[in-house]
Formats: structure tokens, sequence, C-alpha cells
């Protein structure tokens, strides 16, 4: 486990909102430098004013997630800008409810390519630099679709699967480099604009503020691969037991 974050950088995708606005916060008053990869321009401007102000060292990047090129581009940027990263946090994601009669190949690929696509080509990118820094530490943000089915998710879940298999895979060639690959599920009901368009009444009234999760995040940004790699965590658990005493 590496002690202090400071200074070190960050590649953290889906920032502009949710969760990932959350961990974007945490980072920041780690002291890290964080690389803010979104699709929705204004909010990703309007969070890295407000980090900036807060002292921080961000570099906003607006990026489709779904387009090979332009996740490429966006890696490239973060790389060239920063250097090796010692985490990535691949957490964007897109989760349309569709069932198989409605949904169209364009739609079904759009999800599988922010989640799947863009998950490898995150990692492919980071993966000498982090290497060639002796160790590095990735996420990717996984979820009940990616354990079990949900009717109406024909492309989120299988993608949320897919996502859990490449974890499987890097984790194991991950080791020798001391590259640490994980995934991490919410383990509670989160406030999210995406859970507002997908939570019953009765989640939302048990749904917890993002915020109560990043202390997770912080410390999956310091594991090595010996304190963990190849795992599945929980991040309302591992974030309680992190709470001082
Ligand atoms: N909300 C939940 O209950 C829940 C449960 C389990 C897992 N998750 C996972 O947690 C993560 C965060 O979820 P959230 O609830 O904060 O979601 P959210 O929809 O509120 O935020 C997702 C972010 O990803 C960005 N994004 C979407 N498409 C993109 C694209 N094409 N290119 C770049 N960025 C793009 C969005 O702009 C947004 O900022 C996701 O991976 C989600 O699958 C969420």
């Amino acid at each position: 486990m590496i002690e202090n974050l400071r200074g070190k950088t960050a590649i953290l995708t889906g920032a502009a909102q949710g969760l990932g606005y959350a961990i974007a916060k945490a980072y920041a008053r780690e002291g890290m430098c964080i690389a803010l990869i979104d699709v929705q321009e204004d909010k990703l401007k309007q969070l890295a004013e407000e980090l900036k102000a807060e002292g921080a060292d961000v570099l906003p990047i607006a990026a489709d997630l779904a387009d090979a090129a332009s996740t490429q581009r966006a890696a490239q940027q973060a790389l060239e800008h920063y250097g090796e990263p010692r985490v990535l946090v691949h957490n964007a994601a897109l989760l349309k409810e569709r069932s198989m009669i409605d949904v169209t190949f364009e739609q079904w690929q759009k999800e599988v390519n922010i989640i799947m696509q863009a998950a490898f080509l995150l990692s492919k990118a980071v993966w000498q630099p982090m290497i060639d820094a002796g160790g590095g530490s990735i996420v990717f943000l996984s979820s009940a679709s990616a354990i079990m089915g949900f009717v109406r998710e024909v492309a989120y879940t299988p993608a949320k699967h897919g996502q859990e298999g490449l974890m499987k895979v890097l984790a194991m060639e991950g080791t020798p480099f001391n590259i640490a690959v994980n995934t991490v599920t919410p383990g509670a009901p989160m406030n999210t604009p995406m859970s507002a368009s997908t939570y019953s009444e009765e989640m939302k009234q048990r749904w917890i503020d993002p915020a109560l999760l990043a202390p997770a995040f912080v410390r999956l940004a310091k594991v090595e691969a010996a304190d963990s790699t190849g795992q599945r965590i929980d991040a309302w658990q591992l974030s309680q037991s992190l709470k001082p005493a």
C-alpha cells in the first residue's frame, strides 16, 4: 500500500456527476492531480473550476467514451499532461432500460462501448506506463448487473459482466508488474442522476450520498497488487471499515 497520494495522478471517467463527482472531490482532497473525463462538457468545466478554486490540479477532458478514437485521444491527453497514473477509475456508464424487442444495434453498442470497450482501451493506454512506473491500480465500476441478469438491460448487464471478466484477466497479467486490478460495487443505493431514472420510489427512500462511498476509492488508489487484486469490492463496506473507531 502506498502511504500518500499527494501529487500522484488519477484518471477518472464519468466525473461530471453522481459517484464520479464524489470520487473527484475526494481525490482532490488527497492532493491528487486528476484527469477528469466525461462527455458532458459544461458540467465537467464547472467541476474543474470548483476543484481548481479549492487548489486542486485538474485537467478536464471532454470525450465520448462510446467512440474508440475519442477514448484513445482522452487517455493520450491525460498521459501527456501528467505522465503515468497511480490509479485509473473507469466509472462512466450509460444505462437505458430497453428490452430485446425495443433495442437497436446502435443503442446496444453505445452502452457496451462506454462500459466494456472503454475499460479495455483505457487500461491498454495506462498498462505500459504503469509497468514502467513499477505499478498502479485499475478500478472498474461493477454492479449487481455484473453478477445477475435484469430484464430491460440487454446492453448494460452483458457489458458489466464483460468488465468483470476483463478485470480477472488483467489482475492475473498485472500481478508480475504490481498492477492491482479490481472492480467495485456501490454496496448501497446511491443518490445519482442514473439512480433517479432507474430506482423505484422505495429505493429512493434509502439512497445515500455517493460521497459516503468515496473513502473506498481513496483506499483503492493506494493499493498494490499484493494488497488486493482480482477482487470485487463492496464500496459501502470498505468505506465503513475505514472509519475511525
Ligand atoms: N447508480 C447506481 O445505483 C449504480 C449501481 C451499481 C453500479 N453503478 C455504476 O456506478 C457508476 C457511476 O454511476 P452513477 O449512478 O454515478 O451514474 P451517472 O449516470 O449519474 O453518471 C455517469 C457519468 O458517466 C458519464 N458518461 C455517460 N456516457 C458517457 C460517454 N459516452 N462518454 C463519457 N462519459 C460518459 C455521464 O456523463 C456521467 O457523468 C457507473 O459505472 C454505474 O454503472 C451505479
